[in-house]
């Protein structure tokens, strides 16, 4: 597969992975998996793997970055070496910048920041395994973390892509798709009491008609809601579990 245009994504009206264009990939989420975190959440997307351990709120160091009216938000997005096929020089690049930002951005719509003023809310986030869309898994995950921390928020994060392949939208696309695809869009939405309040992440590469764009949105919505369901239950599942070992 070293030539993009003789990439066939698309065979018999399926993906190469047999998915319908809506399908999202399997998703596992596992809430509290690491005892030292105050929240912490293992989810799988596809053959995305990633952990993320939420600490908080508490206070910052160094103290100059304390801001007097509300908490701070710090996300950090790291890719193990191990992550992906051609071995990935560790620690900080452009790319993990550039997701830690737009990421952190959109979790800060959902976290109460002016509850807890002076402090610090740290979401460490670490890509295990990539297969693209691994912003998107980090988001999801993230936003269950929180919760499992007990940080207050307004509602929920979930987040998930949409990519044009031969000329064909789909959902949630894998890493052939992202790669060979001629446009993808990771979108995160904020939603509050079982429904989209707003899009807290939209990025795009590529090209996509306006008409296109539009279909766009509506597939990720749809994807989006399907995730928080899952990411309700697993929430739910962790706790329902916890409270029956309590009467035990
Ligand atoms: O992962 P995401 O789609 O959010 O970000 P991307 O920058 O569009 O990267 C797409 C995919 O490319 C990643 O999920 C990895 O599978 C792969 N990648 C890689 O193989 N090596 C890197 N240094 C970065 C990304």
């Amino acid at each position: 597969m070293s030539n993009k245009d003789e990439v066939r994504l698309i065979v018999d009206g399926k993906r190469l992975d047999g998915r319908a264009f809506d399908e999202l990939r399997p998703i596992k989420i596992k809430v509290g998996v690491l005892k030292r975190a105050d929240g912490s959440c293992y989810l799988e997307m596809g053959k995305n793997k990633v952990v993320v351990a939420v600490y908080g709120p508490r206070e910052v160091h160094p103290r100059h970055l304390q801001d007097p009216v509300k908490a701070v938000v710090r996300y950090r997005y790291n890719m193990a070496p191990f992550s992906v096929e051609e071995r990935k020089r560790p620690g900080p690049d452009r790319r993990s910048v550039e997701i830690s930002k737009v990421s952190r951005e959109a979790l800060e719509a959902i976290v109460m920041k002016e509850l807890f003023p002076r402090s610090g809310i740290d979401v460490f986030v670490e890509v295990l395994q990539a297969d693209a869309g691994s912003r998107t898994a980090c988001l999801n995950a993230a936003s269950v973390a929180l919760v499992d921390a007990g940080v207050p928020m307004k509602g929920m994060i979930s987040s998930v892509a949409v990519a044009k392949v031969d000329g064909e939208l789909v959902l949630d696309p894998m890493k052939e798709e992202d790669f060979y695809g001629e446009a993808d869009m990771p979108f995160a939405f904020f939603i509050r009491n079982d429904r989209i309040e707003s899009i807290a992440l939209l990025q795009m590469d590529g090209r996509v008609t306006k008409d296109e764009f539009i279909k766009a949105v509506k597939m990720a919505k749809d994807g989006a809601m399907r995730i928080y369901k899952m990411q309700k239950e697993a929430i739910k599942s962790k706790y329902v579990v916890e409270s029956e070992e309590e009467v035990d």
